[in-house]
């Protein structure tokens, strides 16, 4: 039998201050109007001073191994843009603060499309064996890469966590994750990049300019291949499903702009009431916002056990991917 990966538990953890629009547009000549229409954000949350993401990252895990009514795992895999530090990677340490010293543990980097490409590595560590249980986090302290003077990013990200609990299992019970669909595209690396503190500026042998620590997008150009990319790679997920998409009951894409979602849904021809969304809300999390979409979206009652889900992702690399699932019957009292 082919050992599948299903989804057995989900959690999520956000820092406790929100950030409205109107707080940061004040110096950003920028206005609540502007940002609601143009990204549908109405507010995010930035993590307190004396945090990093292995903290939002514990909150996360910690949720969703009581979701799945489990305390250990065979590996714990972070996705995240903004480790603690450039090295050693997040993952050990979560683990560690989990309780699961000795368990197998490292960091995905994929950007935006980490936790899909972790949801993927997760899938495969079931597939060959090597786990039967793995924890899948997407984590992000976005907020300390973002150049608080610049509009076109300062108001779009945000900080988050969110995690799934993956155990074996047969490849047609509710849950099961895949087929998948993943890519790549180096050529656009400058699209979306910090510039400075890797090997490339620092063999430069020159010191980075001022802002060039800093988060850094083409935020036209990004929305466009966004669009492009989540929906040709949704459709290639769908195909090997054998998938309509008039049978998909939940679009969860990227949260990166409400628009570009709205734009991905009407491509694929998804009735954008299917859509989950919680970008009003959170912003754009990066790695975290897929499961923190489905965290939030199980936690209100959105999702019928059952129901035909559809997840997409895009972001720097460039990179994508995709993979489906139906939503399983998860234990409401463990939530
Ligand atoms: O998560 C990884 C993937 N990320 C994404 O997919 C994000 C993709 N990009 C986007 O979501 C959008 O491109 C943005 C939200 C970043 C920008 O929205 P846009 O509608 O593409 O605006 P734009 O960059 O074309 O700018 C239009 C105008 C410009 O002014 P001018 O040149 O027309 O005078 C900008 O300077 O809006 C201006 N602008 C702003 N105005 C007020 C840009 N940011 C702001 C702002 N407030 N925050």
């Amino acid at each position: 039998m082919n050992r599948a990966a299903v989804l057995t538990g989900v959690g999520s953890c956000l820092p406790p201050r929100a950030v409205p629009n109107d707080e940061l547009a004040a110096g950003l000549d920028s206005s609540e109007e502007w940002i609601r229409s143009r990204t549908g954000i109405g507010q995010r949350y930035f993590a307190e001073r004396g945090t990093a993401t292995s903290d939002l990252a514990v909150g996360a895990g910690e949720r969703a191994l009581k979701s799945a009514g489990v305390s250990t795992v065979d590996a714990v895999l972070v996705a995240t843009t903004t480790p603690d530090r450039p090295c050693p990677a997040t993952a050990p340490v979560v683990a560690a603060r989990l309780g699961m010293r000795g368990t197998a543990a490292y960091d995905v980097s994929a950007v935006c499309t980490g936790f899909v490409y972790g949801l993927a590595t997760a899938a495969g560590l079931i597939a060959a064996g090597v786990a039967d249980r793995v924890l899948v986090i997407g984590a992000e302290t976005f907020s300390t890469l973002l150049d608080p003077g610049d509009r076109s990013t300062a108001v779009i990200f945000g900080d988050g966590a969110g995690a799934v609990v993956l155990r074996s299992g047969d490849p047609a019970e509710p849950g099961a994750l895949g087929p998948f669909d993943l890519g790549s595209d180096g050529a656009g690396e400058d699209l979306i990049t910090v510039p400075a503190g890797g090997s490339r500026q620092r063999l430069s042998g020159v010191e980075p300019a001022a802002g060039e620590r800093y988060f850094a997008m083409s935020g036209k150009e990004v929305f466009r291949h966004a669009v492009l990319r989540m929906a040709g790679s949704a459709r290639t997920v769908l195909a090997r499903a054998g998938w309509r998409a008039r049978d998909v009951d939940h679009l969860v894409s990227h949260q990166a702009n409400l628009r570009i979602t709205n734009h991905v849904a009407d491509d694929l021809g998804i009735p954008r009431g299917r859509c989950v969304s919680n970008i009003a809300e959170v912003g754009n999390t990066a790695a975290a916002s897929i499961p923190l979409a489905l965290d939030q979206a199980h936690t209100e009652g959105l999702l019928r056990p059952g129901g035909r889900m559809l997840l997409t992702a895009f972001g720097g690399g460039l990179t994508w991917g995709s993979t489906v699932l139906t939503w399983p019957d998860l234990d409401p009292a463990r939530a």
